[in-house]
């Protein structure tokens, strides 16, 4: 009687590990390849350091950068900066597209700044960018990558990825799925009454990459603007008194002051690291597979998403459309990475 009862806990107990390391494996093989294409730019930096510092969860490949916020030169200082400040200076950064497809080049300076970066000092990062241009980087990147293994999160203008498409359109093979912060539905526009910047700066390139028919996922305006600093969330931040809370808690502070008075809000967005959260934490979001149009006639709706959000028109349903978010589970997470950090 003693020994069966002695194999029957034996038994149980044995079967308690497997499960255990078997949750543990699929939690690690959950790891995302992830290339992080931005124009820093305030939120784009606190995307790439909410990135940097969740290394369980994100293999962040390469940064590669686009003109956007401020001119191709900054928004790569800045790139570098994020990762000096991030102590990941093992990754890459590769700059890209000076300007848009075929528009003429707009920038957001009166948002983020003249360097791109507002409330912090900003200098020369010891490392320099990588060989070659980031379009180049992405074709060859893509092109040889395990099939669909690879996230590219788009946090400016689309311009690199679209030309890369253009250049080399097999390169979809290598592509697991995009998440772009970008476009605007329910709200209306940031940059006019019904675009949202990243768009409107290139709204070619963002057909491009919706004509790829690569999995697409858009974090917009709908749910960033959902998604508000307060002071006790910057409180929360700077209480870390680490210098990656100081840092991020004088970015935002000095960023969304635009916001906060141009949308008469107690808070503004900080648009670029949703997308981050997102990839790390899908359960505070949630939205739907819609038909999106993008609108690049000149115009009134230059630049427009249109998100089929009620499928009235019946057509493909090509993009997950993200239209709502957990704002203080946001801010808990981005807290707690921050937390990681110097
Ligand atoms: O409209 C907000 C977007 O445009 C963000 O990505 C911001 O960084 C700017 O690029
Ligand atoms: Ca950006």
């Amino acid at each position: 009687m003693h020994t069966s009862r002695h194999v029957f806990v034996h038994l149980i107990r044995s079967v308690a590990l497997l499960a255990i390391l078997c949750a543990t494996a699929v939690q690690a093989a959950e790891k995302r390849d992830l290339i992080i294409d931005t124009d820093p730019g305030a939120d784009d930096v606190v995307a790439l350091l909410l990135a940097l510092a969740s290394p369980e969860e994100l293999n962040v490949m390469a940064i590669t950068t686009v003109a956007g916020n401020v001119r191709i030169d900054k928004t790569s200082r800045n790139a570098r900066l994020a990762r000096e400040w991030a102590g990941r200076e093992e990754v890459p950064v590769y700059a890209g597209a000076g300007r848009p497809l075929v528009r003429t080049p707009i920038y957001a300076e009166n948002i983020h700044g003249k360097e791109g970066l507002p409330g912090v000092e900003v200098h020369e990062p010891k490392k320099g960018l990588a060989e070659g241009n980031a379009v180049q980087y992405l074709v060859e990147t893509l092109r040889n990558a395990a099939p669909h293994s690879i996230t590219i999160a788009m946090l400016g203008p689309q311009t690199n990825l679209a030309l890369a498409l253009v250049q080399a359109p097999e390169i979809t093979q290598g592509i697991k799925e995009v998440v772009v912060m970008g476009g605007a539905h329910f709200n209306g526009g940031n940059i006019t009454p019904v675009a949202e910047f990243n768009l409107y700066a290139d709204p070619d390139a963002a057909k491009v990459v919706l004509a790829s028919g690569v999995k697409l996922t858009y974090v917009p305006l709908d749910v960033t603007h959902k998604i508000l600093t307060s002071d006790q969330r910057l409180k929360q931040i700077e209480a870390l008194n680490n210098q990656a809370g100081k840092r991020v808690g004088s970015i935002l502070n000095e960023y969304v002051k635009a916001d906060m008075v141009h949308y008469g809000l107690p808070g503004g967005p900080v648009h670029d690291a949703s997308v981050i959260a997102w990839l790390l934490k899908p359960e505070l979001f949630s939205g739907r597979q819609v038909n999106l149009v993008i609108d690049s006639r000149e115009g009134p709706g230059f630049g427009q998403t249109v998100a089929d959000w009620y499928d009235t028109l019946g057509q493909n349903k090509n993009v997950f459309w993200v239209e709502n978010g957990d704002a203080q589970g946001f801010f808990d997470l981005l807290t707690q990475r921050l937390g990681r950090l110097k």
